[in-house]
Order: C-alpha cells, then sequence, then structure tokens
C-alpha cells in the first residue's frame, strides 16, 4: 500500500494518520473540512514534539512524518489512495454518509475500511461500492504505542481483503487479532461492560472514584482504571459502544449505567473536554468524586 486516506482526523484518526506516516507511506487525512484536518494534522505535530522533547525521535523524522501527512478539503483526491481508512465519530448515520460519499472515489482495487468500535462490518458493507473490499480495522487508543489491531471481515468480504489488510496491520507493526463480526468484536465486548460497571460502582456509591481506579489498577494489574481508561477513551465514545451491545443484542447487561448517561448530558466527556470522572484543568488529574 502506497497512499492511504484517513477519514476523522479527531483522536483515533490522528493517531492512525501519525503511526501510517511513521511507517514511510503518504497519508491523506481529511474531516468535516479542511480546517478540521488542518487541527488533525496539528495535534500530531504536538505529539511528535513530546517525543522529540523526550529524545525518542529526531527532530528532522519527525519533520519528515509530518511532510507525509496531506490534509484534504473533500473526497476528490482520495482516488489514489489504495486504501481508505473511515476513523469519524461512532454513528451508523455518519459513517453510512461517508462511505456513500468516499465510495463514489474508492478506485478499483482499493480496500475501504471502517475503524467502528461496534457497529456491524456487515451491514456497513452494504453502504460502500464494494461489500468485498469493505472491511474492520479496530485500532486501539493511543495508536502509536498499543500493540493491537482487530481485523474483522463482514460476511461478504473476500478473503483477499482480509489478507491484505492483516499484511498491512503487520506492517504498521501492531500485531492482529482476527474477529468474527459479533457486537463489539473482541475487546470491547469485554471492556466496554466493565467500564459500564465501574460507573454502576461508583453511581451506587460502593466507592469513589480513586479507589474504583485504585483497586483495577493495583488488583488487577491494569495500567489505568477503568475510569480513567473512560475518561481518556472519550465518555460519549463508551456510550456509543455500550448502546450499540444494548440495541444489538437486546441483553440487559449491557443497560448504559444512567450516571454514564448524565456525564454525557452534562458535555463532561473526559480528556478531551477537561472534564470527566477526573477533572484535567490543573496540573494533575482529580478525581470529582
Ligand atoms: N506516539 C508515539 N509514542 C507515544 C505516543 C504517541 N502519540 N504517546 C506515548 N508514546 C510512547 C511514549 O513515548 C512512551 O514510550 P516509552 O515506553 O518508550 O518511554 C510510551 O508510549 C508510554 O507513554 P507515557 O510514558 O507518556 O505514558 P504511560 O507510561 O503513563 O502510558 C498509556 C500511557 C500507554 C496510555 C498507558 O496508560 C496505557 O496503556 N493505558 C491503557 C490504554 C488502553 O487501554 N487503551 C485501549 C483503549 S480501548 C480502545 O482504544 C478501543 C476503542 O474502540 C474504544
Amino acid at each position: 500500500m502506497r497512499r492511504i486516506a484517513v477519514i476523522g482526523a479527531g483522536q483515533m484518526g490522528a493517531g492512525i494518520a501519525q503511526t501510517i506516516a511513521q511507517h514511510g507511506i503518504h497519508v491523506m487525512i481529511s474531516d468535516i473540512d479542511r480546517a478540521h484536518a488542518e487541527a488533525g494534522k496539528a495535534t500530531i505535530g504536538k505529539s511528535l514534539s513530546k517525543l522529540v522533547g523526550r529524545g525518542k525521535l529526531e527532530a528532522d523524522d519527525a519533520e519528515g512524518v509530518l511532510s507525509r501527512i496531506e490534509p484534504v478539503g473533500d473526497y476528490s483526491p482520495m482516488a489514489e489512495a489504495d486504501l481508505i481508512i473511515e476513523a469519524a465519530t461512532e454513528r451508523e448515520e455518519i459513517k453510512k454518509t461517508i462511505f456513500e460519499n468516499a465510495g463514489k472515489v474508492l478506485a478499483d482495487n482499493a480496500i475501504m475500511a471502517s475503524n467502528t468500535s461496534s457497529i456491524p462490518i456487515t451491514r456497513m458493507a452494504n453502504y460502500s461500492p464494494d461489500p468485498s473490499r469493505f472491511i474492520g480495522l479496530h485500532f486501539f487508543n493511543p495508536v502509536p504505542v498499543m500493540g493491537l489491531i482487530e481485523v474483522i471481515p463482514g460476511l461478504a468480504t473476500a478473503p483477499e481483503t482480509t489478507d491484505r489488510i492483516s499484511a498491512f496491520a503487520e506492517m504498521l507493526g501492531k500485531q492482529v487479532v482476527l474477529s468474527q463480526d459479533e457486537p463489539g468484536f473482541v475487546v470491547n465486548r469485554i471492556l466496554l461492560p466493565m467500564i459500564n460497571e465501574a460507573v454502576f460502582v461508583l453511581g451506587q456509591s460502593t466507592a469513589g472514584i480513586a479507589d474504583i481506579d485504585k483497586g483495577c489498577r493495583l488488583g488487577l494489574n491494569h495500567p489505568m482504571g477503568p475510569l480513567e481508561l473512560a475518561d481518556f477513551v472519550g465518555l460519549d465514545t463508551c456510550l456509543d459502544i455500550i448502546k450499540v451491545l444494548y440495541k444489538t443484542t437486546r441483553d440487559g447487561k449491557y443497560r448504559p449505567a444512567p450516571l454514564l448517561v448524565k456525564y454525557v448530558e452534562a458535555g463532561w466527556l473526559g480528556r478531551k473536554t477537561g472534564r470527566g470522572f477526573y477533572d484535567y484543568t490543573g496540573d494533575a488529574p482529580v478525581p470529582t468524586r
């Protein structure tokens, strides 16, 4: 794969574009408009500067990575791409519009992939021009650091598409877990009920935020507790995923925790808004309960 396009320049899209560019590949990045795409590139620039500051990356190499990232204002340049990766908000209607519009320029042999965390691939494949070249490619945050990519073929995905995408994921230095197209795939199916349950535990005042996280950090050896991880992923994203699990399975064990719904309604979405279960406006995160 020589040229790749990423649609969505938020936390995941920017991380995906950074990782691709760090592996020597030219990557276009787009969002609702060119200004948002440029902002995504600026975020990557900051992330690379931090690595340079910590002596993890040479300044010249950081420049090289940035030079391979091309913000674009619309989908037309993506006609050149071998692979288009959608990493937009976790809402099916938004993704549908993207697949239909970007599908108009998808080259004959190119693949369209979705970084969805939970929406069925088989269904979304029908919004693209060729379901045999449509696949799920699920990255983990922070993308440049995390070692896993889930690859999710839909019912109509051609084996050749799965092979090409798995080879691409490995070329990025990631390990692949192949998942059937079931709600939440493998990792989020396990992770989101844990995060949701942590919010129930908080809502029932069984323990406070700091202790819930401490319990899981020390008791389970997780690098982050479930509430700090929820803030890191984004509480809106967490709620979107648990809602998809609930709606698609109708299993009550996935019922969203009422407190999670409230936090999202309050606009307390985690790190990206400066407040979630923790307040991030000072020098160090402070638990809010
Ligand atoms: N680019 C490249 N490298 C980066 C980077 C970036 N943007 N950000 C951090 N790094 C590197 C650092 O240089 C450092 O490298 P080193 O180990 O060689 O020194 C390493 O990553 C760790 O970074 P930090 O020292 O800054 O931070 P911590 O040691 O505190 O670790 C963490 C941060 C990696 C985020 C760790 O806390 C962690 O693993 N947390 C859990 C993350 C997790 O579970 N992610 C999955 C979320 S679920 C998901 O994404 C699915 C979605 O569908 C919801």
